[in-house]
């Protein structure tokens, strides 16, 4: 009676466990299948890896919560990049503009997102997509930023990682409403 006891609970949280990544799992791979030129499925599935609040995530609703989260949070570590770079003494002024604009992006971005995450909750998924679309507009000008001066952009790869972040609640969101 115990053993089965044991193994009926063992077998229980194997289920939940299972329930649970699948989620991720299953979502990350629609998306990459459905949208193959924004959601690479590696990155999708790194993106919710290690958060604790994705592993008990149990619909695509929670994941578009969860990845708006993750991308307000790097927005505010893009702005704290973009500090420590703005902190070097060597910087030329035009460089130095350039980054300054960025800051200003992202900080516009981390905004977008917030209200981005409200409209979502509220169900106003028209005003969610736009919010969220919008930030997705830091990264590119960030980007063209440097290129339009002629310099090369010390944030390329941030601002690419930036981009597929905040494409995946888009792209979720998507499911949601469907
Ligand atoms: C978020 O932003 C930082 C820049 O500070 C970047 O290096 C990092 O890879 C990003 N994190 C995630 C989870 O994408
Ligand atoms: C500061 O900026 C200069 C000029 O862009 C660069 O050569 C140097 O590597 C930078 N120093 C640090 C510590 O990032």
């Amino acid at each position: 009676m115990k053993n089965f006891l044991i193994s009926s609970l063992v077998f229980f949280h194997l289920t939940l466990v299972s329930v649970r990544s699948d989620v991720i799992q299953e979502t990350c791979d629609k998306a990459a299948r459905g949208d193959p030129a924004t959601i690479r499925l590696d990155f999708c599935l790194s993106a919710f890896e290690g958060n604790p609040k994705a592993k008990s995530a149990t619909s695509v609703a929670d994941l578009v919560e969860i990845s708006i989260e993750t991308s307000i949070a790097n927005a505010t570590s893009m702005g704290s990049l973009i500090t420590s770079l703005l902190d070097n003494k060597s910087i030329g002024i035009f460089a130095r503009n350039c980054l300054e604009d960025c800051s200003e992006l992202y900080s516009l971005a981390g905004s977008n997102l917030r209200r981005g995450g409200k409209a979502f909750e509220g169900k106003d998924f028209g005003t969610a997509n736009i919010e969220i679309t919008a930030a997705m507009d830091a990264p590119v000008t960030c980007e063209d930023g440097f290129k339009e001066k002629g310099l090369v952009s010390p944030l390329t790869k941030e601002n690419k990682n930036f981009f597929q972040l905040t494409a995946i609640p888009l792209v979720f969101m998507k499911m949601v409403q469907k």
